[in-house]
């Protein structure tokens, strides 16, 4: 029977290594033992980009980028999106299972009781221009929050970081609705524990002088099925981030400040809104194929398309497709859905994209979903970065309980300069001094 090894010769020195396979990786710290002599410090490898290096074991999330395949601690996305609530959906990601009704009551309770801010927060929020971008506040309001919560550094303590992952899930839709009203010069409005996690996250954005907000139950139920498709993707741009910085044992609200500012990169959850824009821009289905023809030539990029894992349709964007009818039918058709559907029909056949396997993915459709819902463009990642919150606090804690790993510390290739010395530098009597 044929051996779960593979074997790598030193070509230099004629040195062989029976490497072993496990869960289809080998070990990377094997191949040091690849030396020239004794000065070698060993075979390294390099990735730019970790584009084929694992550097978790993780039991959250699984994906199948080439068969279109997302499921959250095995569940499908698309079961979980029919059936579950966001709660759910984000006590499963915590606990590696779905809540019993009572454990889920409790559940609720707790994160409803972590939904306020301290009232410096709002001062603190205050003092942006008037146009801040409410990524940005979102990102330095949850920096900041390590200031309000010092005990959070305690991060070996289970109960601790409970109640800190407790506080962010809660705070994080309450900090967002204040970016937003702050932008639009709106007064602060207290969370409403009656309503479910979404609902109060709409009532923290639109409730005007009515004495009780009642959020639309279509555009309620709508946008938890968008925090549901968002609450996690593996191992993505702003998930290492959060592991990264998280393996510092920095407190969680500085690792997820970093996080959110990962996310907010227009080639990772900025793309949202840049699809948004390159719609927009488009202006009519006519300039359509002109648009295609120059992405093709290089000249910008067909925002909302392509992924570095899917090789396929993304799953997510499936749902959301679907899902654009019913908000629709409530607020109104957005005219750049025309405008949408005729760039992925061309693009699913044209030669260019097809031959990159280049798809639509989950901020393709999301974009025009949240403008129906009459979201400013700008609060696009913002919309993405909370429930993604569930996702980062997941992969923080399997990180921190993680015995394989260490502070996240990558190695290089040097390039630059050898030794060399500054003019006036007498380098020989700096030797006889020393
Ligand atoms: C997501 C993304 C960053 C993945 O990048 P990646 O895995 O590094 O893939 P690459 O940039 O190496 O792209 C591979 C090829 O496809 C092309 N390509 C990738 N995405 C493209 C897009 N959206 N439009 C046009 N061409 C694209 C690249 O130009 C490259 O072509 P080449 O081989 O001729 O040079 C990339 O597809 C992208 O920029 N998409 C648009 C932004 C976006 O929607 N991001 C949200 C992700 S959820």
């Amino acid at each position: 029977m044929a051996k779960d090894t593979v074997t790598v010769i030193d070509n230099r020195t004629g040195q062989q290594l029976e490497l072993p396979i496990k869960d289809g990786t080998i070990n990377a710290l094997d191949l040091r033992k690849l030396k020239t002599g004794p000065e070698d410090f060993g075979l390294m490898t390099y990735d730019p980009a970790y584009m084929n290096t694992a550097a978790c074991r993780s039991s959250i999330t699984y994906i199948d980028g080439d068969k279109g395949i997302l499921r959250y601690r095995g569940y499908p996305i698309e079961e979980l999106a029919e059936r579950k609530s966001f709660a759910e959906v984000a006590y499963l990601l915590l606990h590696g299972e779905l809540p019993a009704a009572d454990q889920l009551a409790q559940w609720k309770g707790q994160v409803t009781h972590h939904t306020m801010v301290h009232e410096n927060v709002k001062k603190f929020i205050d003092g942006f221009q008037y146009d801040a971008h409410p990524m940005g506040i979102l990102q330095t309001t949850v920096a900041a929050l390590s200031t309000f919560y010092p005990d959070a550094k305690n991060i070996g303590d289970p109960e601790c970081r409970k109640l800190q992952i407790l506080r962010l899930i809660g705070k994080v839709p309450t900090l967002s609705a204040y970016a937003y009203r702050h932008r639009m010069g709106l007064p602060y409005v207290p969370p409403d524990n009656d309503l479910s996690y979404t609902g109060n996250f709409l009532n923290l954005l639109f409730k005007m002088a009515e004495p009780k907000y009642v959020p639309n139950p279509v555009l309620e139920k709508a946008l938890d099925i968008l925090f549901i498709l968002h609450a996690d993707h593996e191992q993505n741009c702003s998930t290492t981030a959060m592991r990264g910085i998280g393996s510092s044992h920095v407190d969680p609200y500085s690792a997820l400040a970093g996080a959110t500012a990962a996310l907010w990169g227009p080639l990772h959850g900025g793309a949202n809104e840049a699809v948004l824009r390159m719609l927009t821009e488009i202006k009519t289905i006519a300039n359509v194929p002109g648009f295609i023809e120059k992405v093709k030539k290089g000249e910008g990029r067909l925002m909302g398309f392509g992924h570095r894992i899917y090789k396929n349709y993304d799953p997510r964007a499936k749902i959301l497709k679907e899902m654009a009818d019913k908000v629709f039918a409530v607020q109104g058709t957005n005219p750049l859905l025309d405008i949408a559907i005729e760039l992925e029909r061309i693009a699913l056949h044209d030669e260019y994209f097809v031959q990159r396997k280049l798809y639509p993915n989950v901020d393709f459709y999301s974009g025009i979903i949240y403008q129906a819902m009459k979201f400013p463009v700008d609060m696009f990642p913002v919309l993405f970065a909370i429930p993604r919150t569930v996702g980062w606090l997941a992969q923080w804690e399997e990180m921190l309980t993680d015995q394989e790993q260490k502070i996240a510390r990558p190695r290089q290739i040097y390039t630059g300069h050898w030794e060399r010395h500054l003019p006036e530098y007498d380098a020989a009597a700096a030797g006889a001094r020393a």
